[in-house]
């Protein structure tokens, strides 16, 4: 992964760590980070050199086919978790707490980071929103577990907010969102991802914070970017906001090569002798 603008003692590391990202940013080196659900997928992405997989709670959506993050429970985040951890050598696996594991009270939010680091095998948790979960994300940073923040459009809120618009554009959330970010820091989280909002306000955060931001939807300016797996592959077409490139198109591929197999087997020219005992 090493280039002319990546510090080899940043960039070839061989184990990813919140430290890792934090000298990162320091040495302003992007840091790569996507979803992941699976073991496959996670192997061919650490073998790529990805630096962070997130096992995002937008498994829901793309690997179960729901329409919104909200019916993930934690038994689900475990087995992805499981999973994706048995297909890393290299990259830092954090995970989404599902809705309603952390929301009740501080205890509810550690009992459920623990259980996603100690049964599914997880380097760090991420949680979404400010204010409300401050006091849990210190009892889980208290207890040793890296914390990760999630502000903007968070998509376990979606009922709140209505719709997938852009987030933080009027002055009133804008300054939250400011005051959330520093708040989420003082309380010990190693990095922040700012969903879908505004480039100058994801900018004015990113240089206002000490911990890396990871964007999606938030410009070019966060110390590093995010997309869902699912997006960045073109295996969920249907789905196509301005903030996702698609670096292939599997779903095309993928149909191809499905087709060509059921002609194959109706012509019965698979299996040929070569490929039969
Ligand atoms: O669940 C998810 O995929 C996420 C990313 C969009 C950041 O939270």
């Amino acid at each position: 992964m090493a280039s002319d603008s990546s510090p080899p003692e940043v960039a070839d590391v061989p184990r990813v760590t919140t430290q890792t990202v934090q000298e990162m940013k320091e040495a302003g080196v992007p840091i790569a980070m996507l979803t992941a659900y699976d073991y496959t997928s996670a192997r061919l992405f650490d073998r790529a050199g990805i630096d962070v997989l997130l096992v995002g709670d937008s498994a829901s959506n793309v690997m179960a086919g729901n329409e919104t993050t909200l019916p993930m429970t934690l038994d689900h985040m475990i087995y992805h978790t499981q999973c994706v951890v048995r297909g890393i050598d290299r990259a830092l696996v954090a995970v989404d707490l599902p809705f309603g594991s952390y929301q009740g009270d501080e205890k509810e939010g550690l009992q459920s980071a623990i259980r996603v680091m100690k049964e599914g095998g997880a380097h760090a948790v991420k949680l979404e929103g400010g204010a409300p979960v401050i006091g849990t994300v210190k009892r889980i940073v208290e207890s040793g577990i890296p914390v990760m923040g999630h502000l903007g459009l968070t998509p376990q809120s979606i009922h709140d907010f209505g719709t997938y618009q852009v987030r933080a554009r009027d002055d009133e959330e804008a300054n939250q969102l400011r005051e959330d970010a520093k708040a989420l820091e003082e309380a010990g989280c190693f990095a922040l991802v700012l969903e879908k909002i505004p480039t100058e306000l994801a900018t004015e955060v990113t240089e206002s914070l000490s911990i890396p931001t990871i964007g999606i939807g938030a410009g070019g300016e966060t110390d590093g970017q995010v997309l869902v797996s699912h997006d960045a592959l073109g295996l969920s077409t249907d789905f196509n906001p301005r903030f996702v490139r698609r670096y292939a198109e599997l779903e095309d591929r993928i149909g191809d090569a499905i087709s060509s197999y059921v002609q194959d087997v109706r012509s019965r020219s698979f299996p040929s002798d070569d490929e039969s005992y």
